[in-house]
């Protein structure tokens, strides 16, 4: 027994000796370890032998066992790791990449098709006062919108010309800071966050998305305001868009007007049996508020209204995403759900 055992352990680390592979460990375990294996007929002569001698085999045996499951465990790690170093097969995880929130890609993309008519692209700010919010705007005190159910107030100490800070309730008063510090002509497109103390629900935000456009030069008139509106609908909805100017009352603009377009989806071909999705059967889906901008609002920026003339227009991008693509629910942008926001 005492040679079986040399023998074994002798054949056991020259077995070791090669190069190991899993596959390889997994032979040379069942070779040593396993149910037919040497140590196993061994320690079935243990019955046997003499009461001493099964003491003295016994031990060795059991030393031998313990031996040889640590050796080959530890092989097994290190093969592991090697393994894992070297495998090149191995298929790679590629970490996930973010990508634009697609309120984003819409507000670009809208912002680029005025860039290409020559809008110069200036950003607001989105704490701003009374003064720009609403007063050199035009609207006056007793407006519904000035009501603290309409905007965010601030809790800082108010200014004695620029009077209480808020959080815009729109981007139009980019208007009047471009308007006070650079002099027409002026092309300018303002895009960013705005904010309204709304209930929530699924077209309604606290904070939402707009994009102001205006342009300031001396003959500038209604016909202007349209062609570029017709020029961005068709460039952003599709070609074969129309408009439709609707008479409306903004305080900073006279005239003013809402403007749709002709649904892009069903292009008013009535569907046999059911609305339309978009639209609902209208036909014209409601997209800006646009008018050419007040007399007072220029003298309060100090342009010379007799000189010059402006028009502006003001939309909300997320309704402007939601009709381009079928979106729902406004809260469907700000949930950060990723299911939703990889399609776009
Ligand atoms: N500021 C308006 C709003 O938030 C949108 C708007 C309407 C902007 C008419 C304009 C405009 O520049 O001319 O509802």
């Amino acid at each position: 027994m005492e040679e079986q055992i040399k023998k074994l352990k002798e054949d056991f680390y020259s077995d070791f000796k090669e190069k190991i592979t899993v596959t390889k460990l997994e032979e040379l375990r069942i070779k040593y370890l396993g149910k037919k294996s040497l140590l196993s007929q061994l320690f079935s002569q243990l019955p046997n032998l003499d009461k001493e001698k099964k003491a003295i085999f016994g031990r060795k045996l059991n030393a031998l066992k313990l031996e040889f499951t640590t050796f080959i465990e530890q092989k097994s790690k290190e093969i592991v790791t090697e393994e894992e170093k070297i495998d090149l097969t191995f298929p790679s995880f590629y970490p996930k990449r973010g990508t634009k929130h697609i309120l984003s890609l819409v507000s670009q993309n809208i912002c680029r098709i005025f860039q290409d008519l020559g809008f110069v692209i200036v950003e607001g700010k989105e704490i701003e006062d009374e003064r720009h919010n609403f007063t050199a705007l035009n609207i006056p005190l007793e407006h519904p919108s000035r009501d603290a159910f309409d905007t965010f107030y601030l809790d800082i100490k108010p200014t004695r010309d620029g009077g209480n800070f808020l959080l815009r309730s729109h981007t139009s008063p980019s208007q009047i800071r471009v308007m006070e510090t650079i002099k027409p002509p002026l092309a300018v497109i303002s895009p960013g966050r705005v904010y309204r103390p709304d209930k929530v629900d699924a077209s309604h935000s606290f904070m939402f998305f707009q994009i102001e456009g205006f342009v300031v030069d001396r003959n500038i008139n209604f016909s202007h305001l349209k062609g570029v509106l017709l020029y961005f609908a068709k460039k952003f909805f599709s070609e074969d868009v129309a408009l439709r100017f609707r008479p409306h009352f903004f305080p900073f603009t006279e005239p003013s007007a809402e403007v749709d377009i002709s649904c892009f989806l069903c292009k008013n071909q009535k569907f046999s049996n059911q609305k339309c999705g978009v639209c609902k059967g209208k036909g014209w889906l409601e997209i800006l508020g646009c008018g050419m901008i007040h007399p007072k609002v220029l003298e309060n920026c100090k342009i010379d209204s007799k000189k010059f003339r402006g028009f502006a227009f003001g939309m909300g991008v997320d309704r402007i995403a939601m009709l381009k693509f079928g979106i729902g629910d406004i809260r469907l942008f700000y949930e950060n759900d990723l299911k939703f926001l990889e399609q776009f």
